[in-house]
């Protein structure tokens, strides 16, 4: 069975798993993954080339900024993975 084509306005953001950058952002806010691992584990994206790796990284520190800037700083921004 062939997979449904994404919308236009979702940008794949790893090409090797065919992720689109809304599933990781929902890995990082629904999921609470908080390292490129973590989206692996909920998603797969980033689990081949590991080309898309920076764009995970710049996902997961724009969350981690939201989120301190909402809260109480957390160490969320020096989890492995996110520097
Ligand atoms: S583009 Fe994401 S692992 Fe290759």
């Amino acid at each position: 069975m062939i997979a449904p084509a994404p919308k236009s306005e979702d940008n794949i953001l790893c090409r090797c798993l065919k992720v689109t950058e809304s599933r990781v952002v929902e890995a990082i806010v629904r999921d609470s993954a908080s390292s490129v691992r973590d989206v692996q584990r909920s998603c797969e994206a980033g689990a081949g080339c590991m080309a898309c790796h920076r764009r995970i990284r710049a996902l997961l520190e724009a969350a981690c900024e939201s989120a301190t800037r909402e809260a109480a700083p957390t160490s969320c921004c020096t989890a492995p993975g996110v520097a």
